[in-house]
């Protein structure tokens, strides 16, 4: 399951970039307000508390209160809108981080348990688990679901092979200029078998590495183990399939 686990700790570190840079502005915010101010005018009409109305009517500094009151209570908004939506956006990066979690605890049940899922479940969680990173890269990722009859079948199993699908597929688009799309695609072929297909218009693989990439440790990546294909080619067997 070590795919599911990277994806899951790879995304979580995302998000938790994201509530970090959320916190530090929600903070800076906070020194934009002007406590000061208000603990002067609080002074000033302390120090004048014995005739207010003279002093607001008459005085240089009184009279220019009001005015001076309402441009503090317009600046102190300000920051407080910003805030208010960078905490906005801390709870929602915050239930994103329970959400992996709580579908990281759902596979981590060990394998070797074959339940009745639905595919369409199956995508969608393995795309969950890696869209902090889609949405960090700017990838779009697009689904098309036949409908198809529930699968019985082993969910770490078919995470793990989507999990590297999905992985493969945006790191071919990290060098990509234009636009990054991503599709899965869930059939049954004529044979009644189901079929996903994890699609990217990104490098493409040369001809020549076609018959190697299902090969344990071969690699084109800088920092890649060359795990993967091989490794999902094994769990599709074990499922009774192929990759
Ligand atoms: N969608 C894709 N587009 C282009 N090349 C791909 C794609 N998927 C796989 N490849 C090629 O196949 C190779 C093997 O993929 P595989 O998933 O087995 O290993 P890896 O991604 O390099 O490393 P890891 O063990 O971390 O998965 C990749 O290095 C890459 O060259
Ligand atoms: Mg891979």
């Amino acid at each position: 399951m070590a795919e599911v686990a990277t994806s899951v700790l790879h995304n979580v570190g995302n998000v938790l970039n994201s509530v970090g840079v959320s916190a530090e502005l929600a903070t800076s915010k906070v020194r934009e307000f002007r406590t000061g101010s208000l603990k002067n005018v609080a002074e000033l009409l302390q120090q004048n508390s014995a005739d207010l109305p003279a002093f607001l009517t008459t005085d240089p500094r009184g009279k220019m209160l009001p005015d001076y009151l309402l441009k503090l209570a317009v600046h102190l908004a300000e920051p407080q809108q910003a805030i208010l939506q960078e905490m906005e956006m801390l709870k929602k990066n915050i239930d994103h981080i329970k959400e992996i979690v709580a579908m990281q605890q759902r596979y981590a049940r060990g394998t070797g348990v074959v339940e009745v899922l639905s595919v369409a479940d199956l995508v969608d969680d393995s795309i969950r688990i890696n869209a902090a990173s889609f949405t960090r890269h700017e990838v779009n990722v697009a689904c098309e679901i036949a409908q198809v009859p529930p699968l019985k079948t082993d969910r770490h199993k078919v995470m793990q092979i989507l999990v590297n699908l999905l992985s493969n597929a945006k790191h071919a688009l990290d060098q990509s200029e234009g636009d990054r799309r991503m599709m899965v695609r869930v059939t049954q072929n004529q044979e009644g078998m189901l079929e996903i297909a994890v699609i990217d218009n990104g490098t493409g693989i040369p001809p020549e590495n076609l018959s190697r990439i299902f090969s344990h440790g071969f690699t084109t990546k800088k920092l890649g183990h060359g795990f993967g294909l091989h490794s999902g080619a094994l769990a599709a067997k074990e499922l009774g399939g192929t990759l």
